[in-house]
């Protein structure tokens, strides 16, 4: 990594409290350095509305092979950054281990989930054609009217909205204060509800500090952004050697309480007459979403997915199309009450990979452009980074995740000029 990267202060603002930058911040923290988060709204963007699947195989698609090295290297981390993360905030983050099944709803979806599956083959992805029969054995939950199906056996799942609230909790043990009290100068992490407007530059180019919009100036010894699709053009005014093309795609998620009548086990991802849908269950009473309480059991399900901006409007059709594709697959949904509808913007970049590291600017480092994976990336996202902000290689994999990671250098646009 160029040693411009590294904060001669070990003093870090993060732009940005999705989970992609809380998860920076904590790690950073737990590593000894100052930080500080600024958002607004923390944990109200792409992710509020993420599902929680942690879905390497089932996400992988044709031409996005670096992105599925990627995601496979992801999902191997959020195992013991769960159970870290846990420890640190002092509650609970579960993984679900169930699995995923993929599930084609008439012969023409199945013909599609073959030719994901020899996808899977060839890339070495672990994944099972089972019959209809078996998946409704496995999940008896599955409607009656199913060509076939899949097993991914190693796809996990969480609970986002308790994992960022797991990682504000665990920014606030790491600093031992209440949250959104000063900075003492010790090691830690304090969230600062404010958005960021403007980045300073010293006279040799480096990015020094970060201007909010209540007119306070946060000293950084590194700035790295962890902006949503919206953000994150709007703060490289005057830094036209950095380019980190990100641009919104919408997605409309719905949260279903489904009570104690529909106890799904597994995410079950299908296609209904081509069209994707998938829909994730949580253990009863968990779930951070609405309607919480001991008898409530969280289902999500996802997504529309739009290229326009991010406008927080959940278009009737988007909304009716989820519910008529979800119920298809799994019939018991009529049952449970719709407690949230979720529309946000998904920040992807032109060839769906992030954009993780050092930029073109000395001092600020870019941690966005996390797409349809945002969650699953996360702790990969995090611990990369780190290893920039310090300059070290991360002693945990130095092998496959640093090759599956160098797919995401933030020059590659700006060297290559590719379009935004
Ligand atoms: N991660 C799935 C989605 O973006 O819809």
């Amino acid at each position: 990594m160029p040693t411009s990267a590294r904060p001669p202060a070990r003093d870090v603002v993060v732009v940005g409290g999705g989970i992609v930058g809380l998860a920076v911040a904590w790690r950073a923290a737990a590593a000894g350095l100052t930080v500080t988060v600024l958002d607004p709204a923390p944990g109200d963007g792409a992710s509020r509305a993420a599902a929680g699947m942690l879905a390497a195989v089932n996400e992988a698609d044709f031409g996005e092979r670096d992105l599925a090295r990627l995601n496979l290297a992801a999902a191997a981390r959020w195992p013991s950054f769960a159970a870290g993360l846990a420890a640190a905030s002092g509650r609970d983050v579960p993984l679900l281990r169930a699995g995923s099944l993929a599930v084609a709803y008439d012969a023409d979806d199945l013909a599609l989930l073959r030719r994901a599956l020899a996808l899977h083959r060839a890339w070495g992805l672990a994944s099972e054609e089972i019959s209809a029969a078996d998946a409704r054995r496995r999940e008896p939950y599955l409607g009656p009217r199913l060509a076939g199906a899949a097993v991914v056996e190693g796809d996990l799942a969480v609970d986002p909205r308790g994992a960022h609230a797991a990682l504000v909790a665990a920014l606030d043990v790491a600093r031992g204060a209440p949250l959104g009290a000063p900075l003492d100068g010790a090691a830690g992490g304090t969230v600062v509800r404010q958005g960021a407007v403007r980045l300073e530059r010293s006279p040799t180019g480096r990015v020094v500090a970060v201007h909010d919009d209540a007119g306070t100036r946060h000293a950084a010894g590194a700035v790295v952004l962890a902006t949503g699709a919206t953000a994150t053009g709007a703060l490289l005014d005057g830094l036209p050697q950095v380019r980190l093309p990100v641009r919104p795609v919408k997605g409309i998620t719905l949260r279903l309480d489904a009570g104690p009548g529909l106890a799904l086990e597994h995410v079950v991802r299908g296609t209904v007459q081509g069209r994707p849908v998938y829909v994730v269950p949580r253990a009863a009473g968990t779930g951070a979403g609405a309607g919480s309480g001991p008898n409530h059991r969280e289902i999500v399900v996802g997504a529309t997915t739009e290229e326009r901006p991010d406008d927080r409007r959940a278009e009737a059709g988007g909304v009716f199309a989820l519910l008529r594709d979800a119920r298809a697959l799994v019939p018991g949904i009529d049952e449970a009450a719709l407690v949230e509808v979720t529309p946000r913007a998904r920040p992807v970049t032109p060839d769906n990979l992030p954009l993780v590291g050092p930029t073109a600017a000395p001092g600020l480092l870019a941690a966005v452009g996390h797409g349809r994976n945002g969650v699953l990336l996360a702790p990969l996202t995090a611990d990369a980074v780190l290893a920039a902000l310090t300059d070290l290689t991360d002693p945990t994999d130095p092998g496959p995740a640093a090759a599956a990671l160098a797919a995401t250098d933030p020059l590659r646009f700006a060297t290559r000029g590719a379009p935004a």
